[in-house]
C-alpha cells in the first residue's frame, strides 16, 4: 500500500499528464485531502454551472455525491465522461423520492387539486425525479437559488409540490411570505397528505436531510445561553424551527461567503457539514468558530471519497479505462435537462 504523500504525489503527476483534458469538481463537503486536487469547488449550483460551461475536459472525475455526477453527466456533451470515484457516495435525501413513489403521489394530488400544481426537485435526486419534474413543465432548485424559483413556479400554477427536501421547501415558502398553514407534508409510504391544512398550496414531500436534522433547538439554546454574542448562521435543510432561531441561513456558498468578509473576532455557530465547518476553522484563524452542534456532523456518504479512491480512479484514466462511468439513460436525461435548464435560465 502507497503511503499518504505517494497517493498525493501520484495523483499530481496524473493530473499534470492529463492537464485540461482532465476535470475535477469539489463539493464544499468534500474532505481537504480530496478538495487540494480540486480544479473547481462550490455549492450545488455553481458546480452544476462549472458542468455546462465546461466544453473542453473529456474526463470529468465528480468529488461529491451521485445525484451531482448525474447532474454534470446530463449538461456535458457526449464526448464527455462524468465518473464517481466511490459508487456508495450517494445522497441519503435523495433515496427518499423514488419515480414510482413520485408518480403515485402526482396521480392522487392531480385528482386532488386537478391542474393547479407544478412540480418542483431539489437537484438532490435522482435523474429519474428531474426527468419526472422537467416532463411536468417544473425545475429543480438548489439551495442558492430556491427562492428565485419557488416564486417563478407559484407565477406559473397555484400550487408547488416540492420533492424530496420537506425543510428546504417550508424554509423557502415561509421566506416568501406563505404561512405554515398553507403548507402540507406528503408522506410516500401512507400515501396521506399530513396537515396542517388544506387545501394547501405548497405539498412538501416527506423527506430530509440526516446530518442538518442533527442540528436542533436546544443546540441553539446553548449557544444562546453560553455564547450570546456568537451569530448562528444554518444551512435551510435545518428544520424550520432551527432556521427560524438561527441568525441566518442560507446554501453552502452563502455561509463561507458570510463568514468570509465578517471582521476579525467575530463568533459564529455554524450549522452544516463537519468538513466545511472545519475548513471555515482553519480557513478563518481570525475567528472564533464552532459547530452548532458540538458533536459535529459529517455526511459519511460524501465522506466516501477519499484519497485511495481519487487515485483509483485516475490511475484507471491513466491506464486508458476508466472506472465508475455515469451516465444518465438518454430519455430521462433529455427531460432532466428540462428542469435543470429551466432552473440555469430563472
Ligand atoms: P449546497 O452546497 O448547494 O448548499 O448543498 C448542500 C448539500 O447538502 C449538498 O448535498
Ligand atoms: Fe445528502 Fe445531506 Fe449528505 Fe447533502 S449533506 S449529500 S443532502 S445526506
Amino acid at each position: 500500500t502507497l503511503s499518504t504523500e505517494e497517493i498525493e504525489k501520484r495523483i499530481w503527476e496524473i493530473k499534470k499528464e492529463f492537464g485540461s483534458r482532465l476535470f475535477i469538481p469539489g463539493h464544499h463537503y468534500q474532505k481537504d485531502e480530496v478538495i487540494q486536487f480540486a480544479d473547481c469547488t462550490g455549492d450545488s449550483l455553481q458546480l452544476a454551472q462549472a458542468a455546462a460551461e465546461n466544453k473542453e475536459a473529456e474526463h470529468i472525475v465528480f468529488c461529491g455525491v451521485h445525484f451531482m455526477a448525474e447532474t454534470a453527466d446530463m449538461l456535458t456533451g457526449d464526448d464527455q465522461y462524468v465518473y464517481l470515484p466511490d459508487m456508495r457516495a450517494g445522497c441519503s435525501m435523495a433515496d427518499m423520492a423514488n419515480i414510482k413513489q413520485t408518480e403515485r403521489a402526482w396521480e392522487r394530488l392531480t385528482a386532488l387539486y386537478g391542474d393547479t400544481i407544478i412540480p418542483l426537485t431539489y437537484v438532490n435526486s435522482t435523474a429519474a425525479i428531474k426527468a419526472f419534474v422537467g416532463r411536468h413543465g417544473g425545475a429543480s432548485v438548489t439551495s442558492s437559488n430556491a427562492k428565485e424559483i419557488v416564486k417563478w413556479a407559484l407565477e406559473q400554477k397555484k400550487r408547488i409540490l416540492f420533492l424530496p427536501d420537506q425543510h428546504l421547501g417550508r424554509n423557502t415558502a415561509f421566506d416568501l411570505g406563505i404561512p405554515l398553514e398553507e403548507m402540507a407534508v406528503w408522506n410516500p409510504i401512507s400515501e396521506k397528505l399530513e396537515g396542517p391544512s388544506e387545501p394547501a398550496r405548497i405539498l412538501l414531500w416527506k423527506g430530509h436531510c440526516s446530518v442538518h436534522e442533527k442540528f436542533t433547538e436546544k443546540n441553539i439554546a446553548h449557544i444562546r445561553k453560553t455564547k450570546p454574542d456568537m451569530t448562528i448562521i444554518v444551512h435551510p435543510e435545518c428544520t424550520h424551527e432551527v432556521v427560524q432561531l438561527a441568525d441566518l441561513a442560507g446554501s453552502t456558498k452563502y455561509i463561507i461567503d458570510q463568514i468570509s468578509a465578517a471582521a476579525a473576532g467575530t463568533k459564529w455557530a455554524v450549522g452544516t457539514e463537519m468538513n466545511l465547518v472545519n475548513r471555515l476553522i482553519s480557513l478563518n484563524p481570525d475567528k472564533e468558530i464552532v459547530s452548532l452542534n458540538p458533536y459535529m456532523c459529517p455526511c459519511l456518504t460524501m465522506n466516501r471519497i477519499d484519497l485511495p479512491h481519487l487515485l483509483w480512479s485516475l490511475e484507471a484514466l491513466a491506464e486508458g479505462k476508466g472506472v465508475n462511468r455515469i451516465i444518465v439513460e438518454k430519455e430521462d436525461a433529455k427531460q432532466a435537462v428540462l428542469a435543470l435548464n429551466r432552473m440555469l435560465s430563472i
